[in-house]
């Protein structure tokens, strides 16, 4: 058995910044709610007109990451591709980026985990790694998220939140069993989908029938029951922690830096002071970015790691909480 390692980081945000006040011009917000509520202040949404999407960004992100893991394209042997905004309902985006990036003809697969999206493809991808199977996995997620939401005041609740972005890393095979990846958790707990949701269209509700609907469908908006979503995100996101602690035989206070999925500042500040982290043990973005669901860890883990901040052998522990509900860790020896 190997253990698996990240050897290259990137990431790509669309250009176009949007203010809590452009918000406010379009639904009922304004700037101090949504920073006293969440933490943010600005996101990036793709601009109208240009060409980025969920593949696009991803591949930019994939560029870079590639680049900077000192490899070429064709040591690339395996895709795994995490997003809840696909270009197209099918096929996914990882076969795209196979093309995108010229890479062989090597096996691509989508993850469809939400928030929890990029911890579970990097425990997928590490499985593969672990053994044997392949030695280089390209790990991407990308949100398109700002086409699909109501920019009313109607989804005020939701839209504030979520920001477009994609980021990548190359996962790579690693002989020295105590470092890289030392153990990935995962859980799901169905009966909650209709917690935070995207209902349609799906097969059972397709176009015809949301255009039918004598009443106005908004189905293919996303709903989140947000206050509920809130209280299960910071029991859960604690105990996926402690389990990966618990199977290192590590103690909070060994923790050099926590990455947690950037859903709502609120959230990190709460498992921050629960664990007695110092601001310099957990990194957040979430503030210029709002929220970007399976992008949020990897763009997050490549920041940190961009500005100094995650050395080699620190303990680094990434987790997320999202619709599903599905939750996840991931404990890494740098
Ligand atoms: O990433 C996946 C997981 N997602 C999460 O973890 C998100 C978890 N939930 C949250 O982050 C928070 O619940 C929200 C930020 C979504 C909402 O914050 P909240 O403190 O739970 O607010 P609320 O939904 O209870 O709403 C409070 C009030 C309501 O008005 P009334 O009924 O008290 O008059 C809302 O209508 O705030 C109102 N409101 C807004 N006001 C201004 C809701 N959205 C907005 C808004 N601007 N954007």
């Amino acid at each position: 058995m190997y253990n698996s390692k990240i050897i290259g980081l990137g990431k790509y945000l669309p250009e176009h910044v949007v203010t809590n006040d452009d918000l406010s011009k379009m639904m009922d917000t304004n700037d101090a709610w949504i920073q006293e509520r969440t933490g943010i202040k600005e996101r990036r949404w793709i601009k109208e007109g240009t060409d980025d999407t969920s593949a696009i960004m991803g591949a930019k992100a994939s560029k870079m990451a590639i680049e900077r893991s000192g490899l070429t394209n064709d040591d690339i042997d395996f895709i795994v591709f995490a997003t809840m905004t696909p270009d197209y309902y099918f096929p996914g985006c990882g076969v795209q980026i196979q093309e995108m990036l010229g890479l062989k003809n090597v096996g691509a697969i989508d993850i469809r985990n939400q928030c929890s999206g990029f911890v579970y493809a990097i425990s997928v991808a590490d499985q593969f790694i672990k053994t044997g199977m392949y030695k280089n996995i390209l790990v991407v997620g990308s949100e398109y998220h700002s086409n699909g939401l109501d920019k009313t005041t109607r989804g005020r609740g939701v839209t504030v939140i979520f920001g477009d972005g994609a980021g990548a890393c190359v996962l790579s095979r690693e002989e020295d069993t105590t470092k890289g990846i030392l153990s990935t958790h995962l859980h799901s707990e169905g009966k909650y989908a209709d917690k935070l949701i995207v209902e349609s269209p799906s097969i059972k509700h397709w176009v015809p029938q949301i255009l039918e609907s004598e009443e106005e469908d908004l189905s293919y908006f996303p709903y989140m029951d947000g206050t509920f979503v809130f209280k299960h995100a910071v029991v859960r996101f604690s105990e996926v922690i402690m389990e990966g602690l618990q199977k290192n035989g590590l103690q909070k206070e060994d923790i050099d830096m926590l990455i947690p999925h950037q859903a709502n500042l609120r959230i990190a500040q709460f498992i921050q002071k629960k664990f007695a982290l110092t601001d310099d043990q957990v990194f957040n973005n979430i503030q210029k970015y709002g929220n970007t669901t399976a992008a949020s860890v990897i763009i997050a883990l490549t920041e940190a790691w961009e500005e100094g901040k995650i050395k080699a052998g620190d303990n680094v522990v990434l987790a997320a909480f999202g619709s599903g509900f599905t939750w996840a860790s991931a404990i890494i020896k740098w």
